[in-house]
């Protein structure tokens, strides 16, 4: 019996990588206030602004960016709590202090916000059995294990929390297949296996890892079209080219799926005329899937012009240096 794989067709391939679109499209992205799309993503406005610049400093771009406007955007966003939401007004969450904290990494400007209180609101979150809340209504989730170690350890504050617990609590959500879902008995799913390999990683804990029964089962992501899936039965997606090979990068082996299929796939799903990338070819292009195409890019080492990503905290690797973390990765 034949077995039916979910996956697209490649329309055309696209040789090369649109550098000058792709910084025209994320500059002019930020400049269109009364965009549709631009209004309807005001609540991860946060994020929006990291992958964008992320993308952009990748490209050699960031100075065309305000540096100013971004830091009095960041500065509101903080709560009295210390948290910081996704954009102003909003209810804090640890998934945009993270982002708040990585751009002001990238901007060297962390004294924009109260990095204290920062600490005071991550720490908080952590439950009795290590796991991390997201915000103060109690959603448990290692997406949120991930934030509060990559938010303390760039603020150089990890001895805040009780690490040793938290490690805990992300190897109790490991599977039989090597992988990791949201919370114990959840699937596994290659998203959640970047955050609990990026904590790992941070956490000085990847040994904990079955490292071939993981890597086997991320690349087995790779379809027919060259696109990575995030789970069995799933269509490829750009941004699984981020969540599934930054984490075989922190399990040294990037060189277990085909270079050349993948980076086709990527290229495919550039939009020729905007600039920008897109989940698949063909669809609507967006800043998060322009990122992760870029460092996905970046990663295999397919385009010199890009700067090098550091797959556990998804920033410029020189950023990573400046701070001094050294984020474990096994060989
Ligand atoms: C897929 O989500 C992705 C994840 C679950 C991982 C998200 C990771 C973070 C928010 C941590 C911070 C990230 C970075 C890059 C610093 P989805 O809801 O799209 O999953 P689906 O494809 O199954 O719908
Ligand atoms: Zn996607």
């Amino acid at each position: 019996m034949a077995i039916f794989m979910k996956d697209v067709e490649l329309p055309n391939i696209i040789p090369k990588l649109l550098l000058e679109k792709h910084v025209n499209y994320l500059i002019s992205y930020g400049m269109n206030k009364d965009d549709y799309t631009y209004c309807m993503t005001e609540h991860i406005r946060m994020s929006g602004i990291y992958w964008g610049l992320t993308a952009l400093d990748l490209m050699g771009q960031l100075e065309c960016t305000s540096k100013t406007e971004v830091l009095e955007f960041i500065e509101k966003c903080q709560n009295d709590c210390g948290g910081i939401s996704g954009s102003i007004n909003h209810d804090p969450h640890l998934l945009y202090t993270l982002s708040a904290v990585q751009i002001l990494s990238m901007y060297d400007a962390l004294d924009v916000i109260d990095v204290e209180k920062v600490v005071k609101y991550v720490k908080d979150r952590q439950q009795p059995n290590g796991s991390f809340t997201g915000d103060i209504w109690g959603e448990v989730d290692t997406r949120f294990s991930f934030c509060a170690v990559a938010t303390l350890s760039l603020l150089g504050r990890l001895d805040a929390i009780d690490v040793n617990k938290a490690v805990k609590f992300v190897i109790s959500c490991m599977n039989f297949d090597g992988g990791f879902g949201s919370k114990p008995g959840s699937e596994s799913h290659a998203g959640l296996i970047y955050c609990c390999l990026g904590f790992l990683s941070i956490t000085g804990h990847l040994h904990e890892v079955d490292a071939d029964r993981l890597s086997w089962w991320l690349c087995e992501r790779q379809l027919p079209s060259g696109g990575l899936n995030g789970r069995p039965e799933k269509l490829p997606d750009v941004c699984y080219s981020w969540w599934v090979l930054s984490s075989l990068a922190i399990l040294g082996r990037l060189h277990w799926i085909d270079k050349k299929q993948l980076v086709d796939f990527v290229l495919a799903c550039q939009d020729v005329e905007t600039g920008g990338f897109s989940d698949r070819p063909g669809d609507m292009v967006d800043p998060f899937h322009t990122l992760f195409g870029l460092t996905a890019i970046s990663l295999l080492n397919a385009d010199v012009t890009l700067k090098p990503i550091n797959p556990t905290y998804c920033m410029p690797q020189y950023i990573v240096d400046r701070l001094g973390l050294k984020p474990c990765r096994l060989n």
